[in-house]
């Protein structure tokens, strides 16, 4: 069997480390980068860390407005998929990159697989919504995370090969997460105790394209008793500086700004953080697998499970509300297992072997 992967962004490349491995046992991967991420530390550390191999084909899409971004990515796929003639391709996740490999793909005829199918926010002012809900009817195979995911494509009418397989992200966890002494290590390399700060990553387009949204959630932040350790996302940065941001959090003793993280350096970080306060799908996620509270700053979120049970909180941009939060943050007893047991890559892998092998 030949799997043309997709990735371009930042989480596919974390969700691509284990399937990759489970897929090249026995079959052929074409691996392929759209560009959409590019700077060192948002790319190819990944692959580095985490043994991705080398990407078959880069598109070298880079940044731009939406249409932009999707239409070179297209343009680029549509004769490496004639090209490659793949058996089936595989996306990840909402981003651009997803919703140009499913799109590229279909119009070709090719069988497409979407991992992590079925995420809803139910709100369509986000790019990752359109994404989702595209990639989903696009693809003939949908991996679902969740039970919610397969409910959420029930109601959409996308019932045959739907597949709820566990979240991959699990298995990402379970191939990185260091050691206690390799994490003790690493905390010491960012001057921090266990239990003593708190990690913040924030990059989604509705908080930080906003500067008064932004504004909120530095000044919320700065007001924390803790130390924040605040890896920063490009587009974070940018906008930080551009709405005049950079100096009041600079300023703030509490709250250090830091370059965006290795995936090592992040588990490692978020399991042994007081808290994590985020606006990330993935951190979410991980932060209930790590058993460290979340605060979410948004007001919905697709990953409910994590709500429901109490590990996380929506808390939006409002600073009091973030700041009470931060104060007062909750150790759920009960801890129940949301997203499979880490076996996701495989079952996969097996299933597209039913559908795709010859
Ligand atoms: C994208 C995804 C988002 C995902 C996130 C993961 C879309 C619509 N959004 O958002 O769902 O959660 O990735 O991190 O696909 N930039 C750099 N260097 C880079 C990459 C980006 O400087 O290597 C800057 C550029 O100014 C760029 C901006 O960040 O315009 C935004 O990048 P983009 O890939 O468009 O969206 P993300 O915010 O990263
Ligand atoms: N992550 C990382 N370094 C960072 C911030 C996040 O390695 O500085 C990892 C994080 O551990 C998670 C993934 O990136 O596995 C989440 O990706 P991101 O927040 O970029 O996107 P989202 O999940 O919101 O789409």
């Amino acid at each position: 069997m030949k799997i043309m992967t997709v990735v371009g962004a930042r989480p596919q490349f974390i969700k691509a480390a284990p399937l990759s491995r489970a897929l090249r046992k026995s079959h052929r991967e074409v691996l392929v980068h759209t560009g959409q991420h590019y700077d060192r530390a948002m790319s190819q550390q990944f692959f580095d860390q985490m043994g991705i191999p080398r990407p078959d084909h880069n598109l070298e899409v880079g940044s731009g407005s939406h249409g932009l971004q999707t239409g070179q990515m297209l343009i680029r796929l549509e004769p490496l998929m004639l090209k490659e003639k793949p058996d089936a391709v595989v996306v990840f996740g909402d981003t651009n990159s997803t919703l140009a490999g499913a799109l590229a793909a279909a119009k070709l005829h090719i069988p497409v697989a979407h991992i992590e199918a079925g995420m809803r926010s139910f709100n369509r002012l986000m790019p990752e919504e359109l994404n989702r809900v595209a990639a989903d009817h696009l693809s003939d195979v949908n991996f679902c995370s969740t039970r919610t995911a397969v409910m959420n494509l029930k109601r959409e009418g996308v019932t045959g090969g739907v597949h709820l397989v566990g979240d991959i992200m699990v298995d990402s966890l379970n191939l990185f997460l260091p050691e206690p002494a390799a994490s003790a290590e690493i905390l010491g390399e960012y001057g921090v105790a266990p239990g003593s700060f708190l990690l913040a990553t924030i990059h989604r387009a509705e908080n930080t394209d906003s500067r008064k949204r932004l504004g909120e959630i530095v000044s919320a932040l700065s007001r924390s008793d803790y130390l924040i350790l605040f890896p920063a996302h490009p587009r974070t940065l940018a906008r930080l500086k551009s709405f005049g941001l950079l100096a009041r959090a600079g300023d703030c003793e509490k709250l250090r700004l830091i370059p965006p993280l290795g995936y090592v350096e992040s588990l490692a970080l978020q399991s042994r953080a007081r808290a994590v306060i985020t606006d990330s799908g993935g951190v979410q996620k991980e932060a209930y697998l790590l058993r460290t509270p979340c605060l979410t700053v948004r007001t919905e979120t697709e990953w409910v499970e994590t709500v429901e049970s109490g590990w996380n909180r929506l808390v939006g941009v409002d600073r009091e509300k973030i700041a009470r939060a931060l104060r007062r943050v909750a150790r759920p007893r009960s801890h129940p297992r949301l997203y499979g047991n880490g076996k996701t890559a495989e079952r996969i892998v097996a299933c597209l072997e039913r559908r795709f092998g010859r």
